[in-house]
């Protein structure tokens, strides 16, 4: 019996759109990409942005973009995540234009296909500074703000991990930190109001992941090989993001939320 295509409702059309009014979203690599879609749909409820990355031409690009969308205001902040002092002055630039933070998407990544074996100890390293120890940084940067605001977190990482996938050993060693990283957050922060949850997207139409870093197999799956019908679009991750962030997940913390229409478990089975 053939698979029903299912179309995805949009959260903006889910949840009050206000219901983020009055708060404030710090975004690392919220100038394009999944992160970009992830704060359009939450300024699209009511929150203003800041988003860093390390290009600031692009980054003012988007935050024009995504102000002019949403009718909320956007900010583009210059920083690279590997450099504590850069993302502090990201976060002050953020307080003296909005006065607070409430909620954090760690989503800066670096990513390319090598072998092990092909691959040097720099560019290892560079990938997990810029993941694990970039998330770090931006926790580090950004807490006393959350504890003020009694805040959350969100942390992108991926399901690379959880099998082995060939040529992202960097990625699954930098991404596995993110997940444990954040568990930990969320238990030390929690007794002081703040949540820390992981959303791991699964292969995503239209993005990097699929376009530049996926296998041909992968590309070429049809949407059978989707429990759901479909491969997953940045809309559904953007819908998760709203929900973490919202009153209705206000009992959960130290989660990985994977977005991923199931696929997972059909690679596992298979
Ligand atoms: C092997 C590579 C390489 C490649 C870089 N390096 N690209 N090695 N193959 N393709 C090595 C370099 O040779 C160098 O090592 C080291 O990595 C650092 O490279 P630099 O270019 O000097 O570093 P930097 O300018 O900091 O850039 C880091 C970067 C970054 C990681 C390459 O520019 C980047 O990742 N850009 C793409 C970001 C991106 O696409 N993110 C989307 C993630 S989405 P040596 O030894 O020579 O000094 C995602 C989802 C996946 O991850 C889902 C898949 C299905």
């Amino acid at each position: 019996m053939p698979i029903k295509h299912v179309v995805a409702p949009s959260s903006v059309d889910v949840f009050k759109p206000d219901i983020f009014q009055g708060k404030v979203l710090f975004c690392t690599g919220g100038g394009s990409g999944i992160c970009k879609v992830m704060v359009e749909a939450i300024m699209r409820h009511g929150a203003n942005a800041t988003i860093v990355g390390r290009k600031l031409d692009r980054l003012t690009e988007a935050a024009n973009e995504l102000s002019q969308l949403t009718g909320q205001t956007c900010v583009a902040a210059r920083a690279d995540v590997r450099d504590p002092q850069q993302l502090k002055e990201a976060v002050a630039k953020t307080i003296e234009r909005f006065g607070r933070i409430d909620f954090v998407i760690c989503g800066a990544a670096g990513n390319f296909l090598a072998s092990i074996d092909g691959m040097s100890e720099n560019a290892f390293k560079t990938v997990v500074e810029i993941d694990t120890l970039g998330t770090f940084n931006t926790v580090k940067a950004t807490l006393p703000y959350l504890r003020a605001s009694h805040g959350a977190y969100i942390h992108v990482s991926s399901t690379l991990h959880h099998k082995g996938t060939p040529y992202q050993a960097h990625v699954s060693a930098a991404k596995a930190g993110v997940d444990a990283f954040s568990a930990v957050l969320a238990l030390e922060e929690g007794p002081k109001g703040i949540r820390s949850n992981v959303i791991a997207p699964g292969p995503i139409a239209g993005t990097e992941g699929i376009s530049r870093l996926s296998t041909q197999m992968l590309r070429s799956a049809g949407s059978s090989a989707y429990p759901l019908g479909r491969m997953g679009n940045v809309q559904d991750v953007a819908s998760a993001a709203v929900f973490l962030f919202s009153d209705a997940a206000s009992y959960i913390t130290g989660q990985v939320l994977v977005v991923d229409g199931g696929f997972e478990h059909v690679r596992v089975s298979q």
